[in-house]
Formats: C-alpha cells, structure tokens, sequence
C-alpha cells in the first residue's frame, strides 16, 4: 500500500499547451493543466475532449503539439514505463463475455508483470474492494452493467498503480450504483493512496467526490480549481423546520417571524434549487444570525430540523456566469447545455 502523503506536493499529471487535431476537428486545443495527487475530477460534455487526453497520458496515443508528463514520466517517450504505474479503466466495454471476472482480472494482472501467486492474491483483493467477491466465479456475460464497471475498476487497480484513469466509470449506473461506484473511487485514494483522474459531464457527481475539478469544453481549459473554490460557502443559513399544532406551517411562521426581527430572506426558490420551498434561505451577518434563528424557532415551538451555511454547487457557479458565456444561459438554455445534467439531477435538497 502506497501511503497518500508520500506524493504530497508532487505533480501527477502535466501538461503543456497540449494539442490534439484530428482532420476534422481540434480535440484537444493548447491544454495546460497541473495536477497534483488526490482524486480530480476532469468534466466535458461530450466531444470535449476527455477520452482523448486519457489516451494521450497513457501514452496511446501522439499529441499534435505540446508536452505531457504522467508521474514525471514523458509521455511521448515512456508510454511503456506510464502504463506500469497507471491503471486505466476504458469508457467503452471492452470484456469477454466467456469468462469469470476472477480469470479475466488474473489475466490483466500477469500482463501488467505480477507473477501467479501474487496475480491471484490481488485479483482475491481487488474484487473484494469493488464488491464482486461472491460473483467472482461466474461468466462476465451474465453481469449488470454495475458489475461489469466494478469489474473494468478491478482490472485497473490490481497491479497496485500509482494513479488510475478513469474515463466514465458512472456510465450506464442508476442512482444507487453511481453512490456506490462514486464511493469506491473516493476510497481508492483514501485507502490505498492511489490518485484518481476520472472523467463524467456530470459536474454535480464529481463535486462530492473529487478534491480538484478540471473543466474542459471544446479541447479548451474552462477552469482547473480545487472543489471547495468552486463551493465555497455563502453566507446564506439554510434553515429547514418542522410545524406543530400551533403552526401548521412552519416554514411560513419563521419566515413571519425572522422578517419581523429585521432578518433579511431569500425569496423561496429565488436561487432557482428545487424543493428550497421547505427551506429557508436566510442571510447570515454572523453569530447574532444563527442566536436569532435559534431563538425564534424555540418561541414559536416549532422543531428545528437544520441550521447550516449553504454551498454552491457547481453547476451554480457556471449559471452565475463565471465560466464563458455559454454556461451564463437561462434555465432554457441550461436544459440544452452539457452541464445542465447536474442541475436536474439536484432534484431535491442536496444542493442546499
Ligand atoms: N480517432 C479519432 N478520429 C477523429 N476524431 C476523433 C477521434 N477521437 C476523437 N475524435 C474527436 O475528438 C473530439 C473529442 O473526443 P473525445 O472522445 O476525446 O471526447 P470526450 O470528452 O471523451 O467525449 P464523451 O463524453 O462523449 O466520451 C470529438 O469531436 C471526437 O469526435
Ligand atoms: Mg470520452
């Protein structure tokens, strides 16, 4: 096991004015980028350009122009080299439907160079990580699209890299099988200390997850920051209550109530989140703000459910017009955009 402080302050990924053309279109276009170790996010609608720096890194692909290194590796001339320390978890599918996750994981294992003995005690390790242990034996053929990606995980990390590349590792799961997956990531780092790059064009997936978020569109760097930069904390209370047999809308009788005592309100769904009608957004100038809320909640007898400053999200960020004009869209034009995903995804009040 690698320990996670051992890459603290080291570069794991470089790039510099990398450029990808294809005859037709520019995948990759004067991409510079720096990432150090933890997991990062990289995000793209689709065509952005994602799978294509993935390939670039392993070495599988030539840049146009620029320079790339992985791990200090260049990766221009030490493709070889790249692809022992780094596993690779492909977007497409690419498994036998014949055999067994533990044959296939074996085989992958002895081509990364790991004698029989020890292929087979990390192939044991590895599916247990992902949750397929008790499946092991039967044909992948008959797998879920969940077990297939958890077996695509597996053959990444059984060789013990020192970074994976994940490209798409949600694709095709149901909400549940995306938290469990995206939990699986987080802990690949946690517990093994291996870095993560992984690709989704769901910005609100990776938020949760990720330590650092880079934001490609059209080959192009739209930004590169780490995750709390994105959300930082506003100084908004989200305020959530029950009611009671006095006030059967306990929201509505705080809402009187803080206004009365000089708070200042969001209007109810101003920011645009889904479900904020049972949650009060309310503007904090410091602890005499949450004493207020406290207080008042204890006078009117109503039960407090949550009291805390809000984060943006996101996706947020984007719709607030930090990024390029195209993600400074209306809700309309949102809907149509790459990034627009994650706000329908927000559903209820996780966001808040
Ligand atoms: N081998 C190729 N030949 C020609 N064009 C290509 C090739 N590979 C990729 N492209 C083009 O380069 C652009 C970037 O593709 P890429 O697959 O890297 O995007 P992506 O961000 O991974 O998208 P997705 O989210 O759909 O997987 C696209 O316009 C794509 O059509
Ligand atoms: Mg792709």
């Amino acid at each position: 096991m690698v320990c996670a402080t051992t890459f603290e302050n080291v570069t794991v990924i470089a790039t510099e004015s990398l450029s990808k053309r294809f005859p037709r279109v520019t995948a990759l276009d004067r991409l510079s980028l720096d990432i150090g170790p933890g997991v990062t996010g990289l995000v793209g609608a689709n065509g952005a350009g994602k799978s294509t720096l993935i390939k670039i890194l392993l070495g599988l692909s030539p840049a146009t122009e620029g320079t790339a290194a992985v791990l200090g590796l260049d990766v221009a001339t030490s493709g070889g080299a790249i692809r022992e320390q780094v596993g690779y978890m492909p977007e497409h599918d690419a498994l036998p439907p014949d055999v067994s996750a533990t044959e296939f994981v074996v085989h992958m294992a002895r081509m990364s160079g790991l004698p029989p003995t020890a292929a087979r005690e990390r192939t044991a390790d590895t599916l247990r990580h992902v949750g397929l242990y008790e499946e092991r034996y039967r044909p992948i053929g008959g797998y879920s699209t969940g077990m297939k990606q958890r077996v695509k995980l597996a053959q990444a990390l059984v060789h013990d890299p020192k970074l994976v590349l994940l490209d798409e590792p949600t694709n095709g799961l149901d909400p549940v099988g995306r938290d469990e997956m995206l939990g699986l990531i987080r802990r690949v780092y946690t517990d093994f200390g291996i870095s993560v790059l992984v690709t989704s064009h769901l910005l609100g997936e990776l938020e949760r997850t990720c330590d650092h978020v880079v934001v490609v569109d059209g080959g192009k760097l739209l930004r590169s920051s780490s995750t709390s930069d994105f959300t930082q904390t506003t100084a908004t209370l989200a305020v959530e209550v029950t009611d009671s047999d006095a006030h059967p809308d306990g929201t509505r009788a705080l809402r009187e109530a803080l206004t009365a005592a000089g708070a200042t309100l969001h209007a109810r769904g101003e920011d645009g989140l889904p479900g904020a009608g049972h949650i009060l957004l309310v503007e904090a100038t410091g602890e005499e703000t949450y004493d207020l809320v406290r207080d008042t909640v204890a006078g009117l007898g109503i039960g407090l459910v949550r009291m805390e400053q809000r984060r943006h999200r996101i996706a947020e960020v984007f719709r607030a017009g930090t990024g390029t004009d195209a993600h400074a869209a209306s809700d309309a034009e949102a809907a149509r955009e790459p990034f627009a995903a994650v706000q329908q995804k927000g559903g209820g009040r996780d966001g808040v």
